[in-house]
């Protein structure tokens, strides 16, 4: 038995399978999208395109489903003689699941067998310089959804300019053996405007949010979801849902205030006000119409909570416009009392199967695994990129004025210039 995730094919695993056949039968336990996600990214290429690759290898027996990261249900159904797998899970986010293997084929006499991997071969290198090169608008587009079908939670964090989404793209942690990285890149209008030196009242218009999306587009390859404001003009509206859809773009967020928008997190300390339902249902709709996918998604966002409307008005909301095509609802909220948010989701889980949003920057104390066990499929952390550099750009100018030299701050505050100079590769 050969588990493997087989997304890009390279002689390391040719090297296995040549070596599993000198021990008879082949059979190859491919690991479905979903398992792969438990323990890292899904990969490029879908389950059936693997298989069907996998399928024509030569030594290769049979190709079966594995359908969970944990190998011992499959290991004790087919009771293998030999499991094989590349000695390179002996570190790593594997580790503990080789132990646990090694154990359930003792229950038989199994034998686990360990070529060396390959090691001049990275997948992860060549899967970045593939991405870098190869992910087209409509790869990027589609894999939003993908990642919501592997997933039963996905998370974003807001970039507003290419640097803040190379951090996005490369930031990672490893926990429990689980590699975790951001699963996309949330294009946000409080910190676009506020980089620009600009109030959240739409005066960045979308002119400009589409180039500083054509940087982020430029450095970086996991899916975006634009902060789409109220959407404008109907009118407008659909012309902007071709341009994104157009640039790979996977989802808008529109929220249903109209005239003159004021950031959420105001609440009713400024006078906002709501869109009526069948206005804003029929804004839905135009959107939904005029795009050229099936893919790219309208998600439609609720503001009766920050607008003191109540939930019950959420959820009738909520109902109508999904009602109108919505492809999910982000319900937000600016207190730190997560009732309404958690009988919102409560409701919602039971009405609808489509995605559901969370933007948790009042209520951050609340862990991910929370939210999800609430019926969240998309976790946003709307602003932190700006409110954390903000705090440290300030200090650093105060430093200078009170030392006298940038010294104290370089020191202290600063990436060493050796650093900074190298940190965007000329051939990125
Ligand atoms: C944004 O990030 O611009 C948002 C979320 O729309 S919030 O700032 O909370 O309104
Ligand atoms: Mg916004």
């Amino acid at each position: 038995y050969v588990p493997m995730a087989a997304d890009l094919l390279h002689e390391g695993h040719l090297n296995i399978i040549n070596e599993s056949k000198k021990l008879g039968r082949v059979i190859i336990g491919l690991l479905t999208d979903k398992a792969i996600a438990e323990y890292k990214e899904v990969p490029l290429l879908s389950f059936e395109q693997r298989k069907i690759v996998m399928e024509s290898i030569k030594g290769v027996d049979q190709v079966i489903e594995q359908k969970i990261w944990n190998y011992e249900p499959i290991l004790r159904k087919i009771k293998p003689d030999f499991l094989v797998h590349g000695d390179d899970w002996k570190i790593g986010p594997q580790k503990e699941m080789r132990l646990k293997c090694i154990n359930v084929l003792g229950e038989w006499n199994g034998k686990l067998v360990e070529p060396k991997y390959t090691s001049n071969i990275s997948s992860a290198k060549m899967k970045k310089s593939i991405k870098s090169r190869f992910v087209n608008s409509e790869m990027r587009l589609s894999s939003l959804s993908r990642l919501l079908e592997s997933n039963s939670i996905v998370r974003f964090l807001e970039a507003h300019n290419g640097l803040t989404g190379i951090i996005v793209e490369n930031a990672k942690a490893e926990e429990k053996g689980v590699s975790k990285e951001f699963d996309g890149i949330w294009l946000s209008s409080l910190t676009l405007s506020t980089s620009m030196g600009k109030p959240d009242t739409e005066v960045v218009d979308f002119s400009s949010r589409f180039q500083t999306l054509d940087q982020i587009l430029e450095v970086t390859h996991k899916p975006i979801i634009v902060d789409g404001d109220t959407g404008g003009r109907i009118e407008h509206f659909k012309y902007r849902v071709k341009t994104l859809e157009r640039m790979g773009i996977s989802a808008v967020i529109v929220e249903d205030k109209k005239g003159d928008k004021r950031n959420s997190l105001f609440g009713d300390d400024i006078s906002q006000e709501q869109e009526d339902i069948e206005t804003f249902c029929e804004k839905i709709r135009v959107g939904k119409y005029s795009q050229r996918t099936d893919i790219f998604m309208i998600i439609a966002r609720i503001e009766s909570l920050i607008l003191g409307k109540g939930v019950e008005d959420a959820k009738k909301r909520a109902l109508a416009y999904i009602n109108a095509g919505a492809d999910g609802i982000m319900i937000h909220s600016k207190s730190n009392d997560t009732k309404d948010v958690e009988e919102f989701c409560n409701f919602y889980r039971k009405e609808c199967s489509k995605p559901l949003i969370l933007v948790p920057s009042a209520y951050s104390h609340i862990p991910e695994k929370k939210l999800e066990a609430w019926g969240a499929n998309i976790v946003i952390y709307a602003n932190h990129l700006l409110r954390s550099s903000y705090p440290m750009m300030e200090k650093v100018a105060k430093s200078i004025l009170v030392n006298g030299r940038a010294k104290e701050a370089a020191d202290e505050y600063c990436i060493p210039i050796k650093d900074i100079i190298r940190l965007i590769p000329e051939d990125y």
